[in-house]
């Protein structure tokens, strides 16, 4: 089912593969102009350009959510481009893993700037802009199920993924007033240059009872409604996309 985003003008980050690209896709298919913003500009590119062979309407920014600036300057070119900015989707990231006894500062550093930092910077920014707009707005993170559980290796990204959880919490709280809806949607495993095999590892599938890779168009649906007015009275939740992964617990016996 398209929601209705025409007129709307939106950014996504993290839009060159995976699952920011669909993202970027299906805004764009339910009428947002959408500005295709990642690290890796021909993969931009890319997405822009297949979204405009499909009659959708993007650009391609070259931006990396590490730098606050860099941040600043993509809202600036959405505005230039288009006149406002309705939609904020902060979902550039990275999923690097180590065990927590080896854990150094570069991996830390690296993983906590791009995927916290990074939506810190962007909600900023974008949220500065629709306020100045009075209009409201929406901002969708891309948290994970990493952010609502431990796991392996995972000392950095989960614990990124769970300061985004708490960001889109304590952002919706502040950002009420002004009628900016601030979530977050959690996947599970989804089908991705970021996950390896055609299916999720046994340990997945045993808690899993959808029993299959999500894809990236079903995480960017669940987005697509929490960038869209039919979003009205639901603020700093977290959406888990993820095949019921988080709500099983004992499956069988
Ligand atoms: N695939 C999964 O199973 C899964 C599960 C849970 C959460 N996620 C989250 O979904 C999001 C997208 O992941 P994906 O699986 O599509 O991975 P992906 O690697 O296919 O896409 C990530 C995108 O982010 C971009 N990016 C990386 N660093 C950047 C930076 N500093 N600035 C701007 N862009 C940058 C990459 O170029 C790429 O286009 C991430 O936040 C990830 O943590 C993925």
């Amino acid at each position: 089912m398209p929601f209705d985003l025409n007129n709307k003008v939106a950014i996504v980050t993290g839009a060159a593969f995976g699952i920011g690209e669909a993202m970027a896709a299906r805004l764009a298919s339910d009428g947002a102009k959408v500005l295709v913003a990642d690290i890796d500009l021909d993969g931009a590119k890319e997405t822009a350009t297949q979204i405009a062979n499909s009659g959708g309407i993007a650009q391609a920014l070259k931006v990396n959510v590490q730098n606050r600036e860099e941040c600043a300057a993509m809202v600036d070119r959405a505005v230039e481009l288009w006149g406002r900015l309705d939609i904020q989707v902060s979902n550039a990231g990275i999923v690097d893993r180590e065990p927590f006894l080896e854990m150094g500062d570069e991996l830390f550093d690296r993983v906590l700037k791009t995927n916290f930092y990074g939506t810190f910077y962007c909600g900023q920014y974008a949220a500065r802009q629709m306020v100045s707009q009075g209009d409201g707005g929406r901002i969708v993170h891309t948290a994970s199920n990493s952010g609502v559980f431990g796991g392996r290796g995972r000392a950095a990204y989960g614990a990124s993924k769970a300061a985004i959880i708490n960001l889109t919490q304590t952002m919706a709280i502040e950002l009420a007033e002004h009628n900016i809806l601030v979530n977050a949607v959690a996947p599970g495993a989804t089908k991705t240059r970021a996950v390896s095999g055609d299916v999720p590892s046994p340990k997945v599938l045993d808690r899993m009872p959808l029993q299959r890779y999500g894809q990236p168009s079903e995480i960017a649906a669940v987005a697509a409604f929490l960038c869209s007015d039919e979003c009205s009275f639901t603020t700093g939740h977290v959406y888990c996309a993820d095949g019921g992964y988080t709500v099983a617990g004992v499956m069988d016996g």
